[in-house]
This record gives C-alpha cells, structure tokens and sequence, in this order.
C-alpha cells in the first residue's frame, strides 16, 4: 500500500481528482495519509476534511526564518511516513534537505509541457498567459519527479492540450486541468502505486 502526502496551496482540484481516483479505484494500492498545505486559506484544506484526511497548515508566515519553516515543513511530512509525496499545486520552493530525503519519492504535476513555459516565475496563470502570450498551438501538463532545481525532474508522463484563438489564460487553464491535470496526476500515483515507473539515466520507463 503506498501512503501517499499531498501538498497543496490553493483551490485543491488536483487533491480532489486524486481522492476521486482512489475512491473510486482508478488509483490502486494507495492511501492518502494526509494533505499539508501553506496557506490556511486553501479550499484544497475543506476538500480534505470532507474525506476526513488528516489535513494541516504548516504557514511561513509563522516561523521567524525560512529555515525554521522548512524544518517544520520537513517534520510535518516525515510524521505521516510517506512512501511518495505528491506537490498539487504547491507554491513552495521544496527545502534541499526534503528533496535529498526523498529523492524519487517527490512528483510535482506542472500545467506545461516541460521544458516550455515552466521554471522559475512560471507558476498558476503565469503559465497560460506565456503560452497565449507566445502564440503556441499546442499547450498540455507534465508530471515529473522533483529534484533539486524548478520544473527538472524526470519527466513522468505528459498530455497535449490545444489552445483556441480565443482563449483567455482562464479559460486555458480549466482546459488544461481538466484534460490534462486530472487525468495525468492519477495515472502517474497508480503507476508508482504498482512498481510500473523506473529511472534510468534521468529518463523515466514505464513497465
Ligand atoms: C493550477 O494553476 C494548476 O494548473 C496548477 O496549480 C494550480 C492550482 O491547482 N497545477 P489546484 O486547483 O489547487 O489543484
């Protein structure tokens, strides 16, 4: 059974897609131990509590230093032994200590196809406005391992999406969750959840 840590900052339709895939057995072999969050505010906290999952806010804005908050953050984590860590739309930048702990046990779901529009400033609706913004056709989301840099993990999985001439970046960004995000995010915990995802000279096979 993987126990699995979701983190999350805002409205939580990521969290929900995957809670709706374990219940209803899209997502195999998993338990969602809990959701840590950065803002107290997050709808994703509510979507958590009405599954009765154990869910916490670990704010920065409570701890004097950054280091302080990533020691919290880290104990928080650690406390519900997790066996993978999922960043549903977290906008925290992972502590080195956190990444080194779980090296390949940490997947981020970023509404892009990696390497285009992502790393640093590249986050939320930022994203779809550099896309609209360059003129490109062709958008999507990866799922990829987090490792030590922004968006440069080993890619796991990823999903086109078409831009529509007259996309706003909200609109294309409630297509690119819902044909992209929901359905990848899932997909990529089911197939850690049975053995299916490897690494190998930073590229990802799917057995
Ligand atoms: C959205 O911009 C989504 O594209 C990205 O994180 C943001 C919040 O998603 N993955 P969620 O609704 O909190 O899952």
């Amino acid at each position: 059974m993987l126990n699995v840590v979701v983190c999350v900052s805002g409205g939580g339709t990521n969290l929900q897609a995957i809670l709706d895939a374990v219940e209803s057995g899209k997502i195999t072999n998993t338990r969602i131990a809990g959701v840590i969050s950065n803002n107290a505010g997050a709808y994703a906290l509510e979507r958590a509590k009405a599954k009765k999952i154990p869910a916490v806010c670990i704010s920065p804005k409570e701890y004097e230093t950054r280091e302080a908050f990533n020691q919290a953050l880290l104990q928080g984590v650690d406390e519900l032994k997790p066996d993978l860590i999922v960043l549903a739309g977290f906008l925290v930048n992972i502590p080195a200590e956190m990444v080194q702990a779980y090296r390949g046990r940490i997947i981020n779901i970023h509404p892009s196809l990696i390497p285009s529009f992502c790393g640093k400033g590249y986050y939320g609706l930022k994203v779809h406005e550099g896309v609209l913004a360059r003129g490109v056709k062709v958008t999507g989301a990866t799922v990829h391992f987090v490792d030590e840099g922004t968006d440069t993990g080993p890619i796991i999985c990823q999903k086109a999406v078409c831009v529509k001439q007259d996309d706003t970046p909200k609109v294309l960004q409630q297509r690119v969750m819902e044909e992209a995000e929901w359905q990848l995010l899932p997909q990529a915990i089911d197939w850690i959840a049975n053995g299916r995802v490897q690494i190998q000279d930073g590229k990802v096979f799917i057995k």
